[in-house]
């Protein structure tokens, strides 16, 4: 039998975020978490999203195994960006397997967005697949290596507008 990997009643403190909202008067409307390894192609688009400005907060998932585990208790969409070389099953970076495998991180997905290289054919990207597929979360959007001026206008809009829409019904 597989133990549950978060207790019933959940009593982990939730992490800080690595860059705290700014905008939105003071509260987030919602959260980015991401993962990007030693090439750092995912944290300079990050970090081009200036998303903070826009009221949301970004955590990043560790890197390595001795860090503290990341807790995310708001409403986040997931940036990942694809490993594997072109075998599909590998395509999700075992840091962001761990992140998931714990129920009360997963409870707060609401949507992924993936990188990759064109390079890889039918596995471009393919993180988004599998996790749009095991969280059944909508897969909105994926881009090459660090994005072009275009994915960063269309990503920062689109979180925007992700969560303004969100909010405006329910969390
Ligand atoms: C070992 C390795 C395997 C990769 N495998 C894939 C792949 O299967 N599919 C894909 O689309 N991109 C693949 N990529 C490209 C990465 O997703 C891309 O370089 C990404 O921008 C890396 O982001 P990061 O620098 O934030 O970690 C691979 C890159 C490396 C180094």
């Amino acid at each position: 039998m597989h133990a549950d990997p978060t207790p019933a009643s959940d009593d982990t403190t939730p992490s800080t975020p690595e860059t705290a909202a700014t905008g939105g008067a003071g509260k987030s409307i919602g959260a980015l978490v991401y993962f990007s390894s030693a090439s750092e192609n995912t944290s300079r688009f990050v970090a081009g999203l200036k998303l903070s400005e826009l009221g949301v907060n970004i955590y990043r998932i560790p890197l390595k195994p001795g860090q503290p585990a990341l807790q995310v208790r708001e409403p986040y969409l997931l940036m990942v960006p694809t490993y594997g070389g072109g075998d599909a099953r590998k395509a999700v970076p075992v840091q962001v397997k761990k992140f998931l495998n714990n129920a009360a991180n997963r409870a707060w997905i609401r949507g992924v967005i993936a990188s990759g290289n064109t390079n890889f054919g039918s596995a471009y990207a393919a993180a988004g697949d599998i996790i749009a597929a095991k969280c059944r979360v909508p897969y909105l959007y994926r881009f090459e290596l660090m994005g072009t001026r275009e994915d960063t206008r269309k990503v920062r809009e689109g979180i925007a507008r992700f969560f303004r829409e969100r909010n405006a019904t329910a969390r």
